[in-house]
């Protein structure tokens, strides 16, 4: 619903633990996109309240340049969630973008938090509809949900997988969450991605990817990057400022697929406009308003990145 945050870019998000002063303050030298301030579970039980101050502080006197700014809140089956919305929403002031709300079971999660962000808004006075929210979708139920809670409010900017729990939640039998997922005799992440990449398209959402644990492995992360954006994810979550480098560029078009699709519009624009047909060769590859809708959002995704079109 933020009218700022929609449009910009999710190619990379970062993870930040709210406990960390140091962290925190480290966080907005990172190239990213996107950056999440966590309350949730990077954040031990005991330090879970005092961390409500450290990240309203960070809001407030960290210098995000124009990147999206969130607040991971506890989910609602823990004790936090409502103390979480109202420490730090009431008190982050208007630079706050977003919440994000994790292990989302059904649309009523989210209408929850919907209506208590218009109460805190109201009274700290912030425009109504400013706070946007971050679906995060890590169980099996939330999955079988997931179209629901793609239509649930329209606060929502993003609809995000959250592979550690969800392979916890569905039982896979593994420890962590690396690329061996995707080379395993059965891979139940590509149906996952399918489902949520379909009901957030179908809503207008940004579909982005978790975090992938084994942070140093940074070739490992852009093999497993690769398979999300190739579905069309707008990006994924990155847990270190490197492993945000990588992303920057993954979820980017390359520079010759964003020439490419400039062109395309161009011959297309011709074809319609000036010789009246529908559809003309382009080199050897037939378009038609199909291809030119699939130039116009690589168009849209490089340059919301801030690409150019080289010259001629
Ligand atoms: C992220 O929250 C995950 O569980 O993968
Ligand atoms: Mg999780």
């Amino acid at each position: 619903m933020s009218q700022r945050s929609r449009p910009l870019p999710r190619r990379s998000c970062l993870s930040t633990p709210g406990s960390s002063d140091r962290f925190l303050a480290k966080a907005p030298a990172a190239t990213a996109d996107f950056s999440f301030l966590d309350l949730e579970d990077s954040v031990a039980p005991n330090e879970k309240v005092g961390a409500r101050a450290k990240v309203v502080n960070a809001i407030r006197t960290l210098d995000w340049d124009d990147r999206v700014l969130c607040v991971r809140i506890n989910a609602w089956d823990t004790p936090w969630t409502y103390g979480d919305v109202i420490d730090v929403v009431a008190s982050a002031g208007e630079r706050l973008d977003e919440v994000m709300l994790p292990k989302v079971r059904r649309a009523s999660d989210v209408v929850a938090l919907d209506l208590l962000l218009s109460q805190v808004e109201a009274n700290a006075g912030l425009t109504q509809g400013h706070i946007g929210i971050e679906a995060q979708i890590e169980t099996a139920e939330g999955l079988i949900n997931v179209e629901e809670i793609c239509a649930s409010s329209p606060r929502l900017e993003s609809i995000v997988f959250g592979p550690a729990d969800f392979a916890a939640s569905i039982g896979m039998p593994v420890t962590t969450i690396d690329e061996t997922i995707h080379e395993g005799p059965s891979n139940p992440f590509s149906y996952v991605f399918s489902k949520i990449l379909m009901a957030g398209r179908a809503n207008g959402l940004h579909v982005i990817d978790g975090p992938f644990l084994k942070v140093r492995d940074l070739d490992a992360l852009r093999f497993t990057a690769n398979i999300t954006a190739s579905y069309g994810f707008d990006g994924k979550w990155a847990l270190t400022p490197d492993q945000a480098l990588v992303l920057n560029e993954v979820y980017s078009p390359s520079q010759e697929l964003f020439d490419k699709s400039f062109d395309i519009l161009d011959a297309y624009k011709v074809a319609t406009d000036d010789e009246h047909t529908g559809a003309v060769m382009f080199g050897d590859e037939m378009i038609d308003e199909a291809s030119a809708k699939i130039a116009h959002s690589f168009v849209a995704r490089g340059s919301r990145s801030g690409m150019t079109r080289s010259p001629k």
